[in-house]
């Protein structure tokens, strides 16, 4: 395809790039659930991992590979014969399939990590994109650290690299050290000066360091770049790569400026946003563009007046673009399925019957306490029963009670081994009622692990919340992230302790 049509090609790279964010480790389910997903919003191609990396990674892209059609599945590899090949292995039964091949291209990689001169680097490239181009025809050559490459160099390694076969020549900006007029110029300049450049689709992967990931891709796209490589909610390594949902709704809410458009299927952004968000454990910022709690908030009177007068005052997005609809009334206690299944599916959910009795289980129990659900509610029961439907579970909470104040605090715990079918019982002291919880769950689990990180967020507004718990469990050095909501906390908490240890057993056993 030639780089200059309107569309858009959206490359999602939450899966590689975005778990290689610190803590943000999936299992093979979770990245399965998150690439369904993907698939759902319509992203073009999926970065589903990095095959030779782990045979965790590996085993993941296969499963993608096998089970999720639709969109391009694609695996990185570095520029040697052995990642290339376990990517061709791993992507084997896609439908559609692409390798991603890289090397360093800048001076300083080049020197220092590397240790090869441009002559060598080059013809690496190029002998490896040929190999890949054996196994199969869509390939991906990016040239790392591009944002800081010599120029004429990368003018070269492009224009040979598209000879040997590649199809789509993407320029990341790694280390996100560009600014958007100087990267707009770079591919400026490709376009002008690589002369088979139209035989390839030009992409670019720009980093946040200095919060410009987003400005740089759209200053790609207006010097003719075509895809964008980028992450649900904008994870990534360090400060994260471009946030889809950002780039995606600049083009619809600014089509008339920039005349470009995608193929995403925007209703789905906030369900796919929450999804990666507590799978992830990486809450979204209240103040995120586009899907932070707040992005269609008014506060100030002056504001809210105007809005209800006329939305077009101050809002420029639609919330229902991206799936939120907040006009519709809360379910109560007295809600039947039907409704519940109803709202449901005007959530984008489409639960089986197994899925809708439990779901619906966990829904009268809130009902009951809470009398109003919201739909923010109902999004995290699913969510809750769709993670917990992804992995073994070996224990569930029975029973927790809690005494504390200015005393001693003291938890007595409940679980049930659903293993050995037996029931487990302790109490322990703490330093406040969480702690407590955890010192009696590591003496009934006993496995040796640390909290690393423990968080609370409340699902809705009011004293009635229900409160959003995310915890961290480090074991050898590997990230085991449990969720939980529940209107008690404290309850919450032993749940996402629990949540993280099935996950950790799950890996051990
Ligand atoms: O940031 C980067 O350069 C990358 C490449 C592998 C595309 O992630
Ligand atoms: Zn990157």
């Amino acid at each position: 395809m030639s780089s200059n049509s309107n569309l858009v090609l959206i490359f999602d790279t939450t899966l590689r790039d975005g778990e290689q964010s610190p803590g943000a480790s999936l299992n093979e389910a979770e990245k399965l659930q998150i690439a369904h997903a993907l698939a759902r919003l319509g992203v073009d191609i999926i970065e589903a991992g990095f095959p030779y990396s782990s045979s965790g990674d590996f085993k993941a892209v296969n499963r993608i590979a096998q089970e999720v059609k639709g969109s391009i599945i694609c695996g990185l590899a570095r520029a040697t014969e052995a990642d290339i090949e376990k990517a061709g292995l791993a992507l084997e039964p896609a439908e559609k399939k692409r390798i991603h091949t890289f090397i360093g291209a800048s001076d300083i990689h080049l020197e220092h990590k590397l240790k090869l001169t441009k002559a060598q680097c080059l013809e690496k490239a190029v002998k490896m994109v040929k190999f890949a181009k054996s196994i199969t025809q869509d390939i991906e050559f990016s040239a790392e650290d591009a944002g800081r490459a010599n120029p004429e160099f990368l003018f070269e390694l492009i224009e040979a690299v598209i000879e040997a076969g590649a199809t789509t020549i993407n320029i990341p900006d790694t280390v996100g050290y560009i600014t958007p007029f100087e990267f707009g110029h770079l591919i400026k300049s490709i376009k002008e000066t690589v002369k088979n450049i139209n035989q390839a689709i030009i992409s670019v992967h720009c980093h946040n360091d200095l919060g410009l990931a987003v400005s740089n891709s759209l200053a790609a796209l207006l010097n003719g770049a075509r895809q964008v490589e980028c992450t649900i909610n904008g994870l990534g390594e360090r400060a994260g790569n471009c946030a889809l949902e950002e780039i995606v709704m600049i083009l619809k809410t600014r089509q008339k400026t920039f005349d470009l458009f995608t193929n995403i299927n925007t209703v789905e952004i906030a369900r796919t946003s929450h999804l990666v968000s507590n799978l992830t454990g990486f809450p979204v910022q209240k103040n995120k563009a586009i899907v932070g709690a707040n992005a269609f908030a008014h506060e100030s009177g002056i504001h809210q007046d105007g809005v209800l007068k006329n939305k077009s005052t101050y809002e420029i997005i639609d919330p229902a673009e991206i799936g939120l609809k907040t006009n519709k009334l809360p379910l109560g206690p007295r809600s039947g399925k039907h409704a519940l299944k109803s709202r449901l599916g005007e959530l984008g959910y489409d639960l089986e019957t197994a899925e809708l009795e439990s779901a619906y289980a966990r829904f009268k129990e809130l009902a009951d306490k809470k009398k109003q659900v919201s739909d923010k509610d109902l999004i995290s029961i699913v969510d809750e029963r769709q993670r917990e439907s992804v992995i073994e579970t070996f224990f569930v909470l029975e029973r927790l009670q809690i005494a504390c104040g200015t005393g001693l605090p003291t938890a007595s715990v409940e679980i049930k081994d659903l293993k050995q079918n037996t029931l487990l019982r302790t109490s322990a002291l703490g330093t406040g009622p969480v702690d407590a919880i955890y010192q009696a769950m590591k003496e009934l689990i006993n496995i040796p692990a640390d909290l690393i990180e423990f968080s609370v967020h409340s699902v809705t507004e009011g004293i009635d919340a229900q409160g959003e718990v995310t915890i961290r469990l480090k074991h050898q050095n590997k990230v085991y992230t449990g969720y939980a909501a529940d209107t008690d906390i404290l309850v919450a908490s032993a749940k996402a302790y629990l949540n993280a240890a099935n996950k950790l057993l799950e890996k051990l056993i």
